[in-house]
């Protein structure tokens, strides 16, 4: 499981049930106290099964309650604000959000390997789009963090939803099928001016780094500044820690890769783009 899950359960945890909570959870698991989970890390699947087993204990809670809870929490906390904001500031309701995760999943996979995010698949129910069948097939079954996570999408965006769960593989079917309804809410809190030009802005500058990556033999931050540069791009958004964030949410979307688990230095790590194509 990918780190931002592990490290947005222990936010999750720690917001819901309090610090001392957490110390106690994570010696219930075995975790020292000083060792800090990564976003950028891959976790084994049973190692945080074992924690969301351990915190169900620990609270009374069942899994699925946990589960929907901490979906919810996925989509609606800063952290994968901030991670997943190359996929977020694309899309301005929770409809929008979940058709888009079809691909942007499909494309964490086609990058790395070792994840698999759930593959959706759609199906029209009526003539209103806001209506649809969700498809959820993943042999994780983690059909409750799924309903979190529509919750938190609808809500993400002042949205409301319905869910009806009209199949269920944890009841034997081969697949979840899920009917989605997302309905008017009190709306998004309105971006100021000042915001909306920043996202388009850090939008732009990811379109155009994905753009000045090569598709194999990376370049270093410094050539790609380079290449921007010639592209005209203004000197103030060539800034390192510009750039650097624009690598990070376009890895997080599974476009870009780096060598950066070969332990190589900030400034001598190679970037390039992730196939789009392909399995
Ligand atoms: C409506 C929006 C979304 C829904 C319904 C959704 C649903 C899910 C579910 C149910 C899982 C659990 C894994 C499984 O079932 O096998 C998952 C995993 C994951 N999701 Fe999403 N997600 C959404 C948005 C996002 C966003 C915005 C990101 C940002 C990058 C993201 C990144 C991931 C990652 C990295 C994993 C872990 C995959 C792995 O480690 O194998 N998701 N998602």
């Amino acid at each position: 499981m990918q780190g931002l899950i592990v490290v947005t359960w222990e936010r999750y945890l720690y917001e819901r049930f309090g610090k001392e909570f957490l110390e106690v959870y994570r010696k219930a698991i075995g975790i020292q106290s000083h060792v800090v989970p990564l976003a950028s890390r891959i976790y084994k699947d049973e190692q945080w099964l074992i924690g969301v087993e351990a915190a169900s204990k620990l609270t009374k809670l069942s899994p699925d309650t946990l589960l929907r809870e901490y979906g919810r929490y996925f989509l609606l906390n800063g952290l994968t604000g901030h991670f997943c904001a190359y996929l977020l500031s694309q899309v301005r309701s929770g409809r929008a959000l979940l058709l888009a995760m079809r691909d942007a999943h499909a494309q964490m996979r086609r990058a790395s390997p070792q994840l698999i995010p759930p593959i959706f698949r759609y199906e029209s129910i009526s003539s209103n789009p806001n209506e649809l069948l969700l498809i959820y097939d993943s042999p994780r079954h983690l059909c409750s963090l799924l309903w979190g996570t529509i919750e938190g999408a609808a809500e993400r965006y002042g949205e409301a939803v319905r869910i009806i769960e009209v199949a269920c593989m944890k009841h034997g079917a081969p697949e979840c099928r899920l009917e989605v309804q997302f309905l008017p809410g009190k709306g998004q809190p309105a971006e100021t001016p000042a915001q909306t030009t920043q996202r388009l802005a850090r939008l732009r500058l990811a379109h155009l780094v994905l753009l000045a990556l090569p598709e194999r033999e990376g370049i270093t931050l410094s050539e790609l500044a380079d290449r921007l540069r010639q592209r005209q791009v203004e000197t103030e958004q060539l800034r390192p820690r510009f750039l650097l964030e624009a690598l990070e949410h376009l890895q997080f979307a599974g476009l870009v890769k780096s060598n950066a688990s070969q332990g190589n230095e900030l400034f001598r790590r190679r970037y390039w783009r992730a196939p789009t194509s392909g399995k």
